[in-house]
């Protein structure tokens, strides 16, 4: 499989009356042709400020300090204002949490995604609604002729979602960036525009970069993940692997807070007791140290480097490293889960 996108090394600083916010502290990954990538993290561990720099839609006070991104070979992180708008929607589009914030209000949705494809190609005005009404169709809205006329507060916010998405299909992007965008809707709605989502990679073959706070959704979605933490990547694997042998203590923390089909709603969720980082003032060792159940001094001191645990699988975790039964620290249970993982780690490599 080929990689589509290739990032490597971002990192992106808001300079603040306050200080420096290091928001995304050297993210490297790739995006395969055709494969739905799944980020995960807890709100605030940089998901959104490392796909917005992708396209370089971050605030004025953010700078892009390092790092190269690769779309289809070029690295676009060098390409001018004007270049990079030409990318922007047409190669790499986006949807977000709030679909009304990027549609306009006083104009028919049926005219807004017409509007994208007149820009770009010559089209006539009966081609063009045809055209949006073959796109609405394929993002499943019902009754597309009847949607077309329709304002955006005429429709639910999952209706909105889908015509976000075909605004953005319009263009036929090469990557589709979602981020959070089934967050704000309940879940019945939730699994229908997933599900769109899954069709709209397996008949067209859209490369997705799908974020989302909950990894579940991930596991339902994705055949990859990378999971965010304090502006870094953590963990990162195939679906299967990742939830065959975690590797990471707050990966591990994750998977405790999804909630089992048996459980009550009330007792589902078990977060992480603490809070994330601040990143204006980021922990010097691992970021995750201060929540970390089996944190040792090396971790509060030192970052922890990148472990190849084989199959593609990657965790950043002094516990993974060698002469780590040794440092000093009483096992517990997510140790003993960990390395039980290691142990079938060292099997497969
Ligand atoms: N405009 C901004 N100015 C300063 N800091 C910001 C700004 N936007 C985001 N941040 C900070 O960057 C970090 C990452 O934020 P974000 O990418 O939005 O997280 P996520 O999408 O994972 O919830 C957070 O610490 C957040 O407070
Ligand atoms: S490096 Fe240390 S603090 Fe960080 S996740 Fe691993 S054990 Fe926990
Ligand atoms: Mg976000």
């Amino acid at each position: 499989m080929s990689a589509i996108l290739e990032v490597n090394n971002l990192k992106t600083t808001f300079h603040t009356g306050n200080g420096a916010v290091q928001a995304v502290r050297g993210v490297s990954f790739h995006l395969n042709e055709g494969e739905i990538l799944g980020i995960v993290g807890e709100s605030g561990s940089g998901k959104s400020v490392m796909s917005m720099s992708l396209i370089r839609l971050v605030a004025p006070t953010a700078k892009i300090e390092a790092g190269s991104i690769l779309y289809k070979g070029k690295d676009i992180s060098t390409y001018s204002a004007r270049q990079l708008r030409s990318i922007r929607g047409k190669e790499i589009a986006m949807i977000f949490q709030d679909p009304m914030s990027s549609l306009n209000p006083v104009m028919t949705v049926g005219a807004q995604v017409a509007e994208m494809l007149s820009e770009h190609s010559r089209l006539s005005a009966k081609e063009r609604k045809a055209q949006v009404i073959a796109l609405f169709n394929r993002v499943r809205i019902p009754e597309a002729e009847k949607r077309y006329r329709q304002y955006p507060h005429e429709l639910s916010g999952g209706m909105r979602q889908r015509v976000m998405m075909a605004l953005a299909l319009a263009m036929q992007p090469g990557i589709l960036i979602a981020d959070e965008p089934t967050t704000a809707l309940d879940v019945t709605i939730q699994d229908q525009i997933l599900k769109v989502m899954r069709q709209l990679q397996s008949e067209l073959g859209t490369s997705i970069l799908f974020i989302t706070h909950d990894l579940a959704v991930v596991a339902d979605l994705c055949s990859r993940v990378l999971v965010m933490y304090g502006g870094q990547i953590m963990e990162d694997a195939s679906i299967d692997d990742i939830f065959a042998r975690p590797l990471h203590p707050y990966t591990l923390g994750l998977m405790a807070s999804i909630p089992s089909l048996e459980q009550e709603k009330a007792t589902r969720l078990v977060p992480i007791p603490g809070s994330p980082p601040d990143m204006l003032n980021p922990p010097a060792g691992c970021p995750f140290a201060p929540r970390c159940p089996e944190a040792r001094e090396i971790c509060l001191e030192n970052p922890a480097p990148l472990v190849d645990a084989g199959k593609g699988h990657h965790s950043r975790c002094w516990l993974l490293t060698e002469g780590a039964r040794e440092l000093d620290h009483p096992f517990r249970t997510v140790t003993d889960a960990m390395y039980r993982n290691r142990e079938r780690t060292e099997d497969t490599l």
